[in-house]
């Protein structure tokens, strides 16, 4: 929609000002939610979604131009706003229909996600990446563009037969959300006086459910190793033969509404901390990478050599990215397989890190990773938890059509990292505080599509 590319950062932010711009012919009135379509209709044509022709269910209206949905109960306004809207929407591809009933609209700080049931199923069809906050009885949304979801591209190529891509511009939504305001008294002063009755008062209709509330969709932790090859190594030193136990569900990850999924193809390519590393080389420790973890060769550099880095390959569990309006305002949950072992047979001690989680979500990026630790002879089983903070800031991803990257984060120990590789100090041995600097990383996230 618009013609814009779907990639590039540059034609993405004019297709935003484009959008944004477009005039509207009217205005949304209360509690309706308004769709200037992207692409609307010419002449006596029927408005057409990625191919598809776009009609609409009562109380729902279309005209060539947009689509004004009504809402059928109060909305619920709050951090979380939700609204349940009349009618229908229904694409048509040749024979085929895809019908999106139960229309439901979810407004956060941050997006407004439009879902519906095809069929049994709820689908988060399109998304937008502005949100707003209520302020007393209303709320009002801003302008913004309305995409199509991975989720929806995927409903769409099933039901219809037809590719969609995922981020296309079905139209820039806006409207008017209003909690009914408390009734006023009977005869409150000012206003005119009741009209007397002259018919018995019909009985009250039940009041509407409120809708039930609509779950971000959730992007699952990784379960245990996903990588069910042999254990082929045997670390010299506290060694933990075989799959490592199951570590807990770790720190709760940001509820994304994602635009895309992340493929396996993934990566995240860190060193961890140089130092860690120069210690376990040079006094007599040892390191493997395994499980599709690999170690790159150290290298000379123009300020000397650089030890190897490790390259951890996308897990099997689907990650999420959220497209943010521009690169910096990207978001994403990178799963990684993989497992690497920091041995040190003289000093005792051992520290495992596998399975490795990115999440880039602005002042919370930080990676997670199931920690087993054997620092002094006595085993603390494996855990997952967050070994470093992430600083985003002044970090701008680079945006191929199925790729996004983020070079160079600059990482710190977390307090829990802190833990994992510091010393005890009754043997001996140095530490890092929370706070201190780790290894940059650069963490690609491969898109499902583009
Ligand atoms: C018998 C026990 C240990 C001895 C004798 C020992 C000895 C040492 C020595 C001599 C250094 C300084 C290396 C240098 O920079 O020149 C060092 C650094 C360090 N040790 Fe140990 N260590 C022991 C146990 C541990 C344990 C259990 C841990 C926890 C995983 C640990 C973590 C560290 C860390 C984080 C450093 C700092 C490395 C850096 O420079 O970045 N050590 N240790």
């Amino acid at each position: 929609m618009f013609g814009c590319p779907k990639s590039l950062s540059l034609p993405l932010v004019v297709c935003w000002v484009v959008a944004a711009a477009a005039p509207a012919a009217h205005a949304a009135g209360e509690n309706e939610v308004r769709i200037a379509l992207a692409s609307p209709a010419k002449g006596k044509a029927t408005p057409t979604f990625g191919g598809a022709t776009l009609t609409v269910g009562r109380p729902a209206t279309a005209t060539r131009s947009a689509i004004t949905l009504r809402t059928s109960a109060a909305p619920r306004l709050g951090a979380t706003s939700q609204a349940v809207l009349g009618g229908s929407l229904t694409l048509r591809s040749g024979k085929r229909t895809l019908v999106l009933r139960s229309l439901r609209l979810t407004t956060t700080t941050r997006a407004t996600s439009l879902s519906g049931t095809v069929g049994r199923r709820r689908v988060t069809m399109l998304q937008s990446r502005t949100g707003a906050t209520p302020r007393g009885t209303r709320l009002t949304l801003r302008r913004g563009a309305l995409k199509l979801t991975a989720a929806g591209s995927r409903t769409i190529r099933s039901a219809l037969r037809r590719t969609v891509r995922t981020g296309t511009t079905l139209g820039v939504i806006s409207g008017t959300l209003t909690r009914a305001a408390t009734a006023p008294t009977t005869g409150a002063t000012g206003g005119p006086a009741p009209l007397p009755t002259v018919t018995a008062p019909a009985p009250p209709a039940p009041a509407p459910a409120p809708p039930a509330p609509i779950p971000p969709v959730p992007v699952p932790n990784p379960g245990p190793d996903p990588d069910p090859a042999p254990n082929a190594y045997t670390a010299p030193c506290l060694s933990q033969p075989g799959p490592l136990p199951a570590a807990g569900a770790g720190p709760a990850l940001p509820a994304l509404v994602p635009t895309h999924a992340v493929t396996t193809a993934s990566t995240l390519t860190w060193g961890v901390r140089e130092s860690w590393r120069w210690y376990l080389k040079n006094l007599g420790g040892t390191t493997a990478a395994w499980n599709g973890a690999a170690l790159g060769p150290d290298v000379m550099t123009a300020s000397g050599p650089a030890f190897g880095l490790y390259t951890f390959p996308g897990a099997t569990t689907t990650g999420a990215y959220v497209q943010g309006a521009t690169p910096a305002e990207d978001r994403a949950i990178v799963h990684l397989r993989g497992r690497v072992d920091f041995c040190h047979g003289t000093h005792g001690f051992r520290v495992t890190l596998s399975n490795l989680t990115v999440v880039i979500d602005g002042a919370s990026s930080q990676v997670i990773a199931d920690a087993d630790t054997n620092h002094d002879g006595t085993l603390a089983p494996n855990e997952r938890v967050k070994i470093a903070d992430l600083n985003l800031a002044g970090i701008t991803p680079t945006r191929t059509a199925t790729t996004t990257t983020w070079t160079g984060v600059p990482a710190a120990f977390s307090s829990d990292g802190s833990a994992v590789f510091s010393g005890t100090g009754s043997g001996g041995g140095g530490s890092y505080p929370p706070g201190a600097a780790m290894d940059p990383l650069t963490v690609v996230a491969h898109l499902d599509a583009p």
